[in-house]
């Protein structure tokens, strides 16, 4: 290994979109330990389509809660972990205690025992408001563990479509360094230190705000009291001390969804005039009462009509894992007299993964990966700030 290698380990790697992201910036990073594990099939195919690609004994395929302490010392750990229930409770010894299950303890861990000099983690934006009784308490708890573990903790939403990427998917990325400063951060820190300063310009600053979450005790005395709201879309947090604001992207020339469609005809699956109906309804707008199964309350749930077909001249929409099923949220296209499903070569476009990166499985399987995973070239940006960084 060479000493100007950055180690990395990717937690709930997937198909390995951190991975690929970060090779294709520099080959400096190496993927030293990975772990991928379905818990709702049997089959593993995440885990088999990321070996086919680094077939280097590098992934580890089992439940991350069973082998993290394995993990073995790394300089930038990554992962794209699921948005769940973060609060803590006190244990019967005075400790405290994560919900079991909830995926982030399982970071938090490996960050503990490990101390690795800097995270990179990506989350639906959702993850800034959750839960929905007491918005932004999970982030909060989050942010202060991070922080009482030695770690700056900088995050901000990415549109990638603002960015030049050929898909409208917001998600939240968040950065931790390993220091000792105590500064109080403000406004010159994410628009001077930030790394995602440079990759990603912002028009225009606004709505800023501070919280101190020094004022509460302990994780528990967060889970119990929190009650600042919710997170703006971007910030830093410096030992409790928070500072956040809402931004407007200073935004990049869009690459709309025709310049990435998949020419080969083959490839190519289309609706039948049933289906045809099915869609357009469903992409209609609506109004339909519906009854509340635990109430029995009744309500009118109403829902904006969506193009359909898809606009060719816009990035594409997110792309979610129900992709390819007949679904208010599928890509359809018109091609011809016919309208299709956008193809898995699309899918995998829209995504920046390679051209049949997951060809070796079945359509279902590949979209449900794609809308799994993440754009990488976000990934090859953040991973470009962080080489020039370590230098
Ligand atoms: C949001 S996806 C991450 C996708 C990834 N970034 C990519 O580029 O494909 C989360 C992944 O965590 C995996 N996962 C869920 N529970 C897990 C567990 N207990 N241990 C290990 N992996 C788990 C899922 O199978 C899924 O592939």
């Amino acid at each position: 290994m060479n000493k100007k290698d950055i180690e990395v380990v990717e937690l709930f790697a997937g198909v390995g979109g951190f991975r690929l992201g970060l090779e294709k910036t520099s080959n400096s990073f190496k993927t030293i330990w990975a772990n991928q594990w379905e818990p709702s099939t049997q089959a593993q195919h995440a885990a088999d389509v990321y070996q086919e690609h680094w077939n280097d004994g590098t992934l580890v395929n089992e439940d991350i809660s069973l082998v993290w302490e394995n993990v073995p010392k790394h300089d930038l750990l990554v992962g794209g972990f699921p948005c769940q229930d973060y609060s803590v409770a006190q244990t019967k010894a005075k400790g405290i205690q994560g919900k079991k299950g909830v995926l982030w303890w399982e970071i938090y861990k490996i960050v503990k025992k490990n101390k690795p000099s800097m995270i990179l983690l990506e989350n639906v934006d959702r993850l800034l408001k959750s839960p929905v009784n007491q918005r932004g308490r999970d982030f909060a708890i989050m942010l202060s563990s991070l922080n009482e573990l030695g770690y700056i903790v900088e995050w901000r939403t990415i549109n990638a479509a603002d960015y030049g990427f050929p898909q409208k998917r917001k998600r939240v990325f968040i950065f931790a360094r390993k220091s000792n400063s105590k500064k109080t951060p403000t406004k010159k820190f994410i628009e001077k230190e930030s790394i995602f300063r440079n990759e990603f310009p912002v028009e225009t600053f606004y709505d800023s705000k501070q919280i101190d979450l020094n004022k509460y005790e302990d994780l528990i005395d967060i889970t119990q009291k929190y009650k600042e709201g919710k997170f703006a879309e971007s910030g830093v947090s410096i030992k409790g001390k928070v500072f956040h604001t809402k931004y407007k992207a200073s935004l990049s020339k869009q690459t709309p969804f025709k310049d990435i469609l998949d020419k080969n005809q083959k490839n190519y699956k289309f609706l039948t005039d049933k289906q045809r109906e099915i869609a357009a309804y469903q992409k209609s707008s609506k109004r339909i009462e519906r009854q509340s199964k635990e109430t029995g309350f009744k309500y009118l749930y109403s829902e904006g009509k969506m193009s359909y077909p898809e606009v060719m001249e816009l990035p594409g929409r997110t792309m979610l894992t129900s992709e390819g099923t007949i679904n208010r949220s599928s890509h359809f296209i018109k091609s011809g007299k016919g309208i299709r499903f956008m193809t898995p070569i699309e899918a995998e476009r829209m995504n920046g993964f390679d051209d049949n990166w997951t060809s070796s499985k079945h359509d279902r399987f590949r979209y449900f990966a794609m809308g799994n995973a993440l754009v990488v070239g976000i990934i090859s940006k953040i991973g470009k700030e962080i080489i020039k960084n370590v230098k």
